[in-house]
């Protein structure tokens, strides 16, 4: 079976996060969304909440699973025997880190990074400017699945 990991905080998910996540799912047989759960990182929404909107807005997709993790992404894989991981690329200014990133893991236990790019369309999209959109009352429909827009909607009300 050929299996991928899409890793990230995911506070929330976005439509570009989904985007990615769809596509792996059409390039590999399961594709497994997994949480970091960082204790030192403030987050607007509990790593649970994050797991339950990530379950609801891949329902759809058979072969896609959520997960949380802890620690160094590398031993999540290397125990559930996952050698790539799926990220995308949004602009130039991905590029520096991700890299780095996908050296690192690869040095330490040969995991390998497939890089999709972005969707032009989600290409400015990320989850911290969401929640100042979202935070300031400004419409978030279309920019992340309805299951995060509901949830934004009574949070911050
Ligand atoms: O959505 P993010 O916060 O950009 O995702 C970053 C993530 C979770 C992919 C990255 O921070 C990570 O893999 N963290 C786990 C700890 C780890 O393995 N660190 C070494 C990376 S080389």
């Amino acid at each position: 079976m050929r299996r991928c990991v899409c890793p990230g905080s995911f506070d929330p998910v976005t439509n570009g996060h989904l985007d990615v996540i769809e596509r792996a799912s059409r390039l590999y047989d399961e594709v497994t969304v997994g949480v970091l759960v960082n204790a030192t990182k403030t987050s607007l929404f509990e790593v649970g909440e994050r797991i339950e909107m990530l379950r609801e807005a891949t329902a759809d997709l058979g072969n896609v699973v959520v997960d949380s993790f802890e620690g160094l992404l590398v031993d999540y894989c290397r125990d559930r025997d996952i050698p790539v991981v799926v990220k995308g690329l949004r602009a130039v200014s991905d590029f520096d880190y991700e890299l780095q990133m996908s050296q690192m893991n690869n040095r330490l236990t040969g995991l390998e990074t497939l890089f999709v790019a972005t969707n032009p369309e989600y290409s400015f999209l990320s989850s911290s400017l969401v929640k100042d959109v979202a935070k300031w009352g400004g419409d978030v429909t279309g920019l992340v699945p309805e299951p995060v827009r509901l949830r934004f909607a009574t949070r911050l009300q």
